[in-house]
């Protein structure tokens, strides 16, 4: 088996494992019961809070840990709009559904929504940005990385614009987090989501970064966990993996993002120079290391990821979600991609286990069962 579908998910790294199984063992008590226990379990998830905290720049009362990315991207969201009651949330045209279905769930209740297009190379477009912008506008949501093309978006760069005008700023974070830095010192956002299982942590774990001085409502009520922010009992187990996961991953960044970015280029030059037509999509430097989306036109996904996957070789058509039902991807129709070849779209997603040997095999095979597609569709 060769894994190349990273962006999906990860596997668990052994040591995290062995930090969850310990909690698990050891700090099974609830956090807010005030007999040893819990306060033995409670000040566990502070002490995470404070490294999590310290790896992103931020202070830990600035951390709210969830279940995972899609509830801190609703969360920022619909506890953003929730506390206005009226007015306009801002996204771009390549958004997750975590952020594009949230936003858009607002449009019945009386909210609006408007989307920014990107440039082919997925990259937001800044001058329709301005012209979005008005009163009305209550919150602008601009995911960090794009999870299906890897494009980088310039964060800094929009967020000094929103500022300078008082207009709260959440980025999607999911993709990017643990693969290129994040300092939430320097980059001007109010609101942040991250999530454990993309970077080698256990599932159903992540967090939202909320700004000191940023207000959002609750999504959820009862206890008063996560200082009434996300209530319910904290998964203590998991918050723990995530944060030993987040620190490994921070001190390998920079010699894994290296490595990353060498071997996707290298397999981008191998398919190119032994199957024709294929496109690139998404930039192909500002981008998170590991990434590489094409289409291969004349090869649809369906058919690519089946003959893979028979072959041993995991990849994907766009993001995990949406991979069970294969139809135009969204992103690909916004950075201009044809319909006809958006439906011929892989995604290879690299990790840190990925080897050049295995990069090559799989090269092999994506060129055998092109050839055969090809032929079968001619
Ligand atoms: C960009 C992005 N946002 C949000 C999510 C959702 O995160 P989670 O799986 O932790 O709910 C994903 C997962 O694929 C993602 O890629």
């Amino acid at each position: 088996m060769i894994y190349l579908d990273h962006n999906a998910t990860t596997p668990i790294l052994p040591e995290v494992r062995d930090v969850v199984r310990s909690a698990m063992e050891q700090h099974w008590g609830n956090p807010s019961s005030t007999h040893a226990m819990g306060r033995a379990a409670f000040a566990q998830i502070e002490t995470a809070r404070e490294r999590l905290a310290a790896i992103i720049g931020a202070s830990a009362k600035e951390i709210f840990f969830t279940s995972g990315g899609t509830e801190a991207d609703n969360l920022a969201i619909m506890g953003t709009l929730d506390r206005y009651k009226d007015g306009e949330v801002v996204i771009s045209s390549i958004e997750h559904p975590a952020v594009h279905d949230a936003a858009h769930s607002l449009a019945s209740k009386g909210y609006g929504i408007r989307q920014i297009p990107v440039g082919n190379d997925g990259i937001i477009d800044m001058e329709q940005l301005e012209k979005t912008l008005s009163a009305a506008t209550r919150l602008v949501s601009v995911m960090y990385s794009n999870n299906e093309i890897g494009t980088v978006q310039p964060v800094g760069e929009i967020g000094r614009k929103l500022a300078a005008r008082g207009i709260p700023f959440h980025s999607d974070a999911v993709q990017a987090f643990g693969k290129i830095p994040i300092d939430v010192s320097k980059d001007p956002v109010s609101l942040l989501s991250i999530s454990s299982h993309k970077i080698y942590g256990p599932k159903g774990c992540g967090a939202l970064f909320v700004r000191n001085g940023v207000k959002i409502n609750p999504r959820t009520f009862g206890g008063n966990q996560e200082r009434g922010i996300r209530t319910g009992t904290e998964n203590l187990p998991a918050i723990l993996g995530f944060v030993r996961a987040a620190e490994i991953a921070r001190s390998t960044l920079e010699a894994d993002a290296k490595t990353l970015f060498d071997l996707t280029e290298q397999m981008y030059r191998d398919i190119a120079g032994r199957i024709d037509h294929v496109l690139r999509n998404g930039h192909c430097d500002k981008r998170i290391p590991g990434t590489l989306n094409l289409c291969i036109p004349g090869a649809e996904t369906e058919s690519l990821l089946a003959s893979l996957d028979q072959e041993g070789i995991c990849a994907s058509g766009g993001s995990a979600c949406s991979s069970g039902s294969i139809s135009a991807s969204r992103t690909l129709l916004a950075i201009g991609r044809r319909r006809v070849d958006a439906v011929c779209a892989i995604r290879f997603s690299l990790g840190r286990e990925n080897t050049l040997s295995e990069i090559r095999t799989a090269v092999d095979v994506l060129e055998k069962v092109v050839k055969r597609i090809r032929l079968a569709n001619k």
